[in-house]
């Protein structure tokens, strides 16, 4: 049995990027029969970045629903918050002691951090940066050893916290014994990372995104906001220089990319490319859209689904890390 395992962070209104990046290849893996699946909500990681409560609320509730929506089988894969497996931060902890500083000193989001004050000119670099963001990929890949995940469908932007689960993995594993699977990456090379309107990685962080569920002419309007070069109808275009031939390329069909390359060819007008853009993501997210209302409107389903799946995930990860403090020595005296 292959176990593919994801997680989204709630700090945000689900966009194209997380569809496209982690809902939609890890939905459709886990209609697979030997596939073993974990998709959660990663309520703990939003707390490094986010101290506004409603906020959190209100995200959780809103990317529990789009899994929903989008047609999940909870019967089959198991649908979880972090933060109901308190088995996790407890891993958390092992983990950290066997994870070298330096490690840490080399994570993107760190380094990020630290060069933006250096740039702002502060004295201290790590100015305001807390111990959540320096150890953030410990807890993740505590998320991911935790089940033993062999595969961990991703946008490209997650691959380093990836190497690093498996680094501080087989750390433990070298000292302890071989406890954990090493997971392996897996990206969409179609997608690897979904330009936002301004042709930056779409993000919450950089406001650019175009939001799962807004209504049909709201989406349509947030797509043809895409950020274009200023070449005219009639003109060839490059659609190696386009972010909204990125963002088509992510949801067509081969063939259907190949007949965009034509119409690129022939200096396909910018309007009408988006208008094409436009109906394919409306014509995938319609049926789900409903539903997504339906369930944001009863709540009661949504948390019932989430403490189902947290007794599933508990009933491996307590055993698992009551088996992980009896190799590192945390045991009854005897
Ligand atoms: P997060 O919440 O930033 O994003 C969730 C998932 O969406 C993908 N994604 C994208 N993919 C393509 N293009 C984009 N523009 C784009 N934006 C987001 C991300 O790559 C990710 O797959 N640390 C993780 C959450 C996490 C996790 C884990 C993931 C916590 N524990 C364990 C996997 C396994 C994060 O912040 O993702």
């Amino acid at each position: 049995m292959t176990t593919v395992l994801t997680g989204i962070t709630t700090t945000g209104t689900p966009h194209l990027g997380n569809y496209v990046g982690a809902i939609k290849p890890a939905i459709l893996r886990s209609q697979d029969e030997a596939m073993n699946s974990y998709f959660f909500l990663a309520d703990f990681h939003a707390m490094i970045k986010c101290w506004e409560p409603e906020r959190i609320a209100q995200s959780t509730k809103e990317i529990a629903a789009t899994w929903l929506a989008l047609g999940l089988d909870t019967d089959k894969a198991i649908f979880y918050r972090q933060s109901d497996i308190p088995e996790i931060p407890e891993l958390t902890w092992l983990l950290t002691c066997m994870t070298s500083k330096g490690l840490m000193n080399r994570a993107h989001a760190y380094k990020a951090a630290v060069a933006e004050n250096t740039d702002q000119g502060e004295d201290d670099p790590d100015k305001g940066i807390t111990m959540g963001l320096f150890s953030y990929p410990v807890l993740m890949a505590a998320d991911i050893l935790m089940f033993n995940a062999n595969e961990v469908p991703v946008g490209k932007d997650q691959t380093q916290h990836l190497e690093m689960a498996r680094d501080i993995g087989a750390r433990f594993n070298h000292h302890f014994g071989e406890h954990f699977t090493m997971p392996k990456t897996i990206v969409d090379d179609n997608v690897a990372i979904l330009p936002g309107l301004d042709g930056r990685k779409m993000s919450k962080s950089y406001n650019n995104t175009i939001p799962l569920w807004l209504t049909e002419k709201q989406l349509r309007k947030h797509i043809m906001k895409i950020k274009t070069n200023s070449l005219e109808p009639g003109e060839p275009k490059d659609p190696n220089d386009s972010f909204v031939f990125d963002i088509y390329k992510a949801f067509a069909t081969e063939q259907q990319v190949n007949e965009m390359k034509t119409e690129f060819a022939n200096g396909i007008a910018w309007g009408t490319a988006k208008q094409q853009l436009f109906e394919m993501v409306n014509t995938e997210l319609k049926a789900a859209r409903e539903k997504y209302h339906d369930l944001m409107e009863n709540p009661d389903i949504i948390e019932q689904e989430l403490q189902k799946g947290a007794v599933k995930a508990r009933a491996f990860a307590s055993p698992f890390l009551a088996r992980l403090k009896e190799a590192v020595g945390i045991r009854p005296i005897k």
